[in-house]
């Protein structure tokens, strides 16, 4: 269908083209190419920090977070379950235990104050995931960290140019990451970022995006790494995208502003939350949850949404339901139900940079006739 309305589509107008040009015209394509230096640099000073390390994608980003932080089995890391896998996957492979949270209801974040009663003796970080477009309440977990001698890692994947009373999503964690997916604000096709500010922690992260080849023995190993290296293509992207962070973000505001004027008469429909006290919503995707007084569910309205020439995608599947750690025997008799209800009554809408406001409507109108 031609006039089907995609989930997403980024926009590529600025000096995209340009940058990559440069890389073929003067041959740096690999990681050792200069944009890649510049992206990190300008990146790390966008969020507040003191070092960038650019990488394959945002799910490596919190695998090397992982084992930068010196996470061993046995270690417990307190995490929301309402997440992609990644989060839990950095940790289960690293044989460290993840300890679940369930979701807020409103704003699909971690449930903050159910974190001090996870924390016991063996825990030694919270991994904070920033959902959807709001960010997490960090004062708190900021505290609890503090007490308690915990590492935050900061899983800022959906959150660029989002700040938290003021204070850039990014600058919370010992160490935080980024995704630069097509579907985020700040694309490299495949990409992100890891950020600290120790320069320890950034030298080691480095090495370990770079499979601990030494300077001297280069191909003698202390320590096993990825290659998890973006490109001088992909930051080049990067570059030129994070030149329009601050419009594209404006862009996101107005499209969730957009939709919520669109959308907030119609009963039986909870909307993403537009402001809490400490950030207004960046609207990363613009989300829906079904009213359980409508009788069908997430997977069926998504299937009219499709029928109407519409792209959506569901909500996360919460952890502590996911049959591959369910095989592993993880999580066994826990439930969080609201992270199981979101999953179920949960999914968003097209969301990308391109949408423009005519298929804002149409997205809207949709919505109508699917929920009638
Ligand atoms: C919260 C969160 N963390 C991590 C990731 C993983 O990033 P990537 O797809 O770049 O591996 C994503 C991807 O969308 C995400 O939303």
């Amino acid at each position: 269908m031609s006039d089907f309305i995609p989930v997403n589509e980024p926009l590529l107008g600025g000096n995209e083209k340009k940058y990559l040009l440069e890389c073929i015209d003067t041959g740096w394509i690999s990681s050792e190419g200069p944009f890649v230096k510049q992206f990190e640099e300008l990146f790390a000073i966008r969020v507040d920090r003191s070092h960038g390390i650019a990488v394959a994608n945002g799910s490596g980003a919190l695998d090397i977070a992982v084992q930068a932080l010196r996470l061993e089995p046995g270690d417990e890391v307190i995490l929301p379950t309402f997440t992609i896998i990644s989060c839990a996957a950095s940790l289960v492979r690293a044989g460290v235990i993840p300890v679940l949270i369930d979701a807020d209801p409103v704003t699909w974040n971690m449930n903050v104050e159910q974190v001090a009663e996870r924390i016991t003796v063996r825990t030694k970080a919270i991994m904070v995931v920033h959902i959807y477009g709001l960010p997490v309440d960090m004062d708190p977990i900021v505290e609890l960290a503090h007490q308690h001698g915990l590492k935050v890692i900061e899983d800022a994947a959906e959150m660029h140019g989002q700040r938290y009373n003021g204070k850039p999503c990014g600058s919370f964690g010992d160490i935080s990451t980024f995704s630069f997916y097509p579907n985020k604000h700040l694309t490299t096709g495949e990409g992100g970022m890891l950020v600290c500010d120790d320069p320890e922690l950034a030298e080691r992260c480095r090495s370990l995006r770079n499979l601990c080849f030494q300077t001297k023995k280069r191909f003698v190993h202390e320590e096993l790494g990825w290659n998890y290296r973006m490109t001088n293509l992909q930051a080049a992207l990067g570059l030129a995208q994070l030149e329009r962070l601050d419009e594209f973000v404006l862009r996101k505001r107005a499209m969730g502003e957009r939709y919520t004027a669109l959308l907030k008469e119609i009963d039986l429909l909870q909307l993403p939350l537009e402001r809490t006290d400490y950030a207004e919503n960046i609207y990363w995707v613009y989300g829906l949850v079904l009213d359980d007084a409508l009788t069908f569910d997430a997977e069926e309205a998504m299937n009219r949404f499709a029928a109407n020439g519409v792209g959506t995608r569901p909500f996360f599947w919460p952890m502590h339901e996911q049959p591959v750690f369910k095989k592993m025997g993880l999580f066994a008799g826990e439930s969080y139900p609201v992270a199981e209800r979101l999953a179920r009554r949960g999914f968003y809408i097209p969301s990308g940079m391109s949408l423009s406001e005519l298929q804002a409507e149409r997205v809207a109108g949709v919505v109508k006739k699917v929920l009638s």
